[in-house]
């Protein structure tokens, strides 16, 4: 694959919408066949490497899994093995990987440093999460949010907690889809101020509020995510004060849409940002929401490793 038709999956609004939904299209059509074991080896012989800077369960293994079902097979890594940027430069680690493998994904800290891999590679590197964002899980989101509300189109997607990476992935979101996206966050804890005014540019329809009644009003989505993401563990006593109004509990959600659904990327921290109540309740689609991981990011794979 050449520099210049290989394509990245670093940020939702870099596709456009046709793009994004001809990704979530191939997702639906490959979900029952993947489920009965039907699904053609369309990648056989391809290698994805699979790099983790941080910890994982549902990316790691959806990843893996997805190659499996497409014919193809996963190499997993962790920084300490390869030291992209310490042991090596991040050029020549992906100089070296695009002649080893036909994708990578990966997991990191400091997202510039992905971007760099993706200049340099020649094969199609995919944003497994970053300090700055997590589109495949937003991509895994709007799939569920479809499967069980038709569409997001004019639906009010609200999140609370932490205008973190998944913060930052949804207002990438909005810039492509057409629905409201509504964050409820503590003050001083808003998402990455460079999107913020991407999406305004875009003209996305998008809210920031410190209010979280106020914000899950009529809401037909509401998403959760830890109150402090991994790296910030030193945090955690500061951050469960600050954000320990925005717990999504039953009481939240009193007045939330009659037919709202519950995600939450997960791993969740129980009782801390959302109750057992709310996660084992009947509102709640995290299960749904974690499986669509594979499906969604299967069909990232085959289209960017076609
Ligand atoms: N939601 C998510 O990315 O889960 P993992 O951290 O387990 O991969
Ligand atoms: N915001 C969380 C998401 C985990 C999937 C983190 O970055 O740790």
């Amino acid at each position: 694959m050449s520099e210049k038709t290989k394509k990245d999956f670093l940020a939702i609004d870099d596709y456009t919408l046709p793009e994004l939904r001809a990704i979530l299209d191939l997702a639906r059509e490959q979900k029952p066949l993947a489920r009965a074991h039907k699904l053609p080896h369309s990648h056989p012989n391809r290698v994805l490497a699979c790099v983790f800077a941080k910890p994982s369960l549902r990316t790691r293994v959806s990843f893996e899994i997805a190659m499996r079902q497409l014919g193809g097979e996963s190499l997993f890594i962790t920084d300490k093995e390869i030291g992209m940027g310490t042991r090596e430069s991040v050029h020549d680690v992906a100089k070296v990987m695009s002649r080893f493998c036909d994708g990578i994904m990966i997991r990191w800290f400091d997202h510039d440093e992905v971007v760099q891999l993706a200049r340099h590679a020649t094969v199609p590197v995919i944003n497994g999460l970053t300090d700055l964002s997590h589109p495949c899980q937003v991509m895994a989101d709007i799939m569920t949010v479809e499967e069980h509300l038709g569409t997001i189109e004019g639906k009010t997607v609200v999140m609370v907690g932490d205008g973190n990476n998944l913060a930052n992935s949804w207002l990438n979101a909005s810039i492509r889809f057409p629905f409201n996206f509504i964050l409820a966050c503590p003050e001083g804890y808003t998402p990455d101020e460079g999107i913020i005014q991407k999406a305004e540019a875009a003209g996305a329809s998008f809210m920031i509020t410190h209010d979280p009644r106020e914000a899950v009003e009529g809401a037909h989505v509401i998403y959760s995510d830890a109150f402090y993401s991994m790296g910030q563990e030193e945090e955690a006593v500061k951050r469960r004060q600050d954000f320990a109004p925005f717990q999504i509990s039953t009481d939240l959600l009193s007045k939330a849409h009659r037919e709202h659904i519950v995600l939450h990327c997960l791993p969740a921290h129980r009782g801390e940002e959302i109750t057992d109540e709310v996660m084992d309740g009947p509102h709640s689609v995290v299960f749904d929401e974690a499986e669509n991981r594979l499906h969604a990011q299967r069909a990232i794979i085959a289209t960017l490793m076609a």
